[in-house]
């Protein structure tokens, strides 16, 4: 059967990796995260001093990047690839409200965007795949056969999140999540290379009032669609 790329980008929290997954999961196609991608050179670049006073010394990550190996390795219990940092697996270590901080201003350095966008596009060689992150349908496979972008609403994405990391125990307020929510939607999609914005072929969702299963019936529709044409 055809194998197409299937490119998911959209504002943070919009329910994309949730998506993704399921996706990926029916089509037995393979999910990368791209956003776990800068979330670990994040972590890297606060675990190895290019982090100063609260700032991102951006020269001193720019020079560390040659040291930096990302990868995935599959999980078979959790359904999904896990990613590594130098082989270590940092999965849960990158959903934190400190990497979340930093994660725009690193991602939107040019230096950091050019090696993981040379490693996902060789991720995608075979197709098959279902990429989430920001710029997959504009910059990374600009020619994917299914481009989607999801929007919701900035407060019930703050929302989501809030609950997603009151989950995991982290203790902090609905506002400060919000905060940091409309703070990388502004970051990501002023930045200078590679902003977020829709592609002109993608097709928009609003999942502000759409249940997962609702979300992921349509969707798989439109991919069995472009398989079978
Ligand atoms: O999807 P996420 O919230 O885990 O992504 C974390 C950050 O990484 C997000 O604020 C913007 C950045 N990002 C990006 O610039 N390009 C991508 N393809 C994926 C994520």
């Amino acid at each position: 059967m055809k194998k197409i790329i299937i490119a998911i980008d959209g504002y943070s929290s919009t329910g994309k990796s949730t998506i993704a997954k399921k996706l990926a999961q029916a089509l037995n196609y393979i999910y990368v995260d791209t956003g776990a991608m800068y979330r670990a050179v994040t972590y890297y670049a606060l675990h190895h001093n290019c982090v100063f006073e609260g700032e991102l010394i951006s020269s001193k990550l720019i020079e560390a990047l040659p040291k930096i190996n990302i990868s995935f390795k599959y999980n078979d219990a959790l359904g999904f690839a896990e990613v590594y940092l130098n082989g270590e697996n940092i999965e849960k270590d990158i959903r934190t409200m400190e990497v979340s901080q930093y994660v725009s201003p690193v991602a939107a350095l040019s230096e950091v965007r050019q090696k993981l966008v040379q490693q996902q596009q060789q991720m995608g060689k075979e197709k098959g795949i279902v990429m989430d992150g920001r710029d997959i349908g504009t910059v990374v496979f600009p020619e994917a056969e299914l481009k989607l972008f999801m929007t919701a609403s900035a407060e019930t994405r703050a929302m989501r999140r809030y609950k997603e990391l009151l989950e995991r125990g982290q203790q902090l307020s609905y506002e400060e999540v919000l905060k940091n929510v409309t703070t990388r939607d502004y970051i990501d999609s002023t930045r200078k290379d590679s902003p977020l914005k829709k592609a002109k072929d993608a097709i928009e969702i609003d999942n502000s009032n759409l249940t997962i299963e609702e979300q992921l019936t349509s969707i798989l529709n439109l991919a069995k669609e472009k398989i079978n044409s």
